[in-house]
């Protein structure tokens, strides 16, 4: 049964339809099955535990070595998904190798994630930096999909939750607030620390990129940024991270990432190279 956060999100979709590129109208709409923690819609994998483990393991030890296995976020991850049945994933292990090298680098008190999925993001935000307040903008049925994952884990940030639905909302002590993308400009002056977007930018539209980069320096904010270097969309839309407007922040790190360059499937030839390459960066706009 749909909660009244759910039916609130519902009603939204026809709003958060005006932010999608040509990718999202052909790949997320009404009817998609966005209640569904295992339906696969583009936005991330939730896969669940089962005699295939093994095969998981042997290739994601192959791809991402064996130091993340042993990392503490991995840790973290763990104990929660596996009171869940749910299995730590390629989708998951770039989170935790993305907060594995923020850890140390940001202690931000409020965190915002652009376009997460499959709670990934919001979870590593929240086992990395516990005393941050959580902010996740997103299109209504992924909103829908983290929350359908998010209220059935038995942890402080599942109970934790307030959905924004006006631009002059009042935040609460919750410790996540979730805005559907049309209510964006509820980020604007919330003196937020950082940003996070990964593999979202990439598929969305000039416009809307832009509008979130305001919002970010508006903020004076550090972002984290995951991208591929360029992706050219259904709609002809061309998409280059190099041409997001940067402006001049301050440069943290900025080079290829890492553990964006190849997957694997469970069939052959199992491990593949991304389609393009992925840059990462952390900036500051302080
Ligand atoms: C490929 S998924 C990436 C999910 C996750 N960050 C990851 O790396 O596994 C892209 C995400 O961007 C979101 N997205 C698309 N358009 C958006 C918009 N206008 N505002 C916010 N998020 C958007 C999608 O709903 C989805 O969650």
């Amino acid at each position: 049964m749909a909660n009244i956060i759910e039916k609130k999100l519902i009603s939204y979709i026809d709003k958060t339809d005006e932010n999608k590129s040509s990718h999202w109208k052909k790949y997320l709409d009404k009817n998609s099955s966005f209640r569904d923690k295992a339906s696969h819609l583009g936005f991330g994998t939730y896969t669940s535990k089962s005699y295939k483990d093994i095969f998981h393991k042997i290739l994601q030890k192959l791809i991402f070595g064996n130091k993340v296995f042993k990392s503490e976020i991995f840790q973290k991850y763990k104990k929660i998904f596996d009171l869940q049945n749910r299995l730590i994933d390629t989708d998951t292990i770039r989170h935790i190798l993305t907060f594995e090298k923020l850890k140390n680098k940001v202690n931000p008190k409020k965190i915002c994630i652009i376009g997460d999925g499959k709670i990934n993001g919001i979870l590593g935000a929240h086992l990395t930096f516990p005393d941050a307040k959580i902010f996740s903008v997103n299109l209504s049925e992924t909103l829908i999909n983290d929350y359908v994952i998010l209220k059935d884990l038995d942890i402080k940030l599942a109970e934790s939750v307030e959905l924004v639905d006006k631009i002059e909302f009042k935040t609460s002590n919750k410790i996540l607030h979730i805005i559907p993308s049309h209510l964006k400009n509820f980020l604007l002056n919330r003196n937020i620390d950082l940003f996070i977007n990964i593999a979202s930018f990439q598929e969305m539209n000039v416009n809307e990129i832009n509008k979130y980069f305001f919002i970010i320096k508006n903020n004076k904010s550090k972002i984290y940024c995951c991208n591929r270097e360029y992706k050219k969309l259904f709609g002809n839309e061309e998409i280059y991270f190099n041409k997001y407007p940067w402006g001049n922040p301050k440069k943290l790190f900025w080079e290829d990432c890492p553990w964006h360059k190849k997957f694997y499937s469970l069939k052959p030839p199992f491990i593949r190279n991304y389609n393009g390459n992925c840059i990462h960066c952390l900036v500051d706009y302080k």
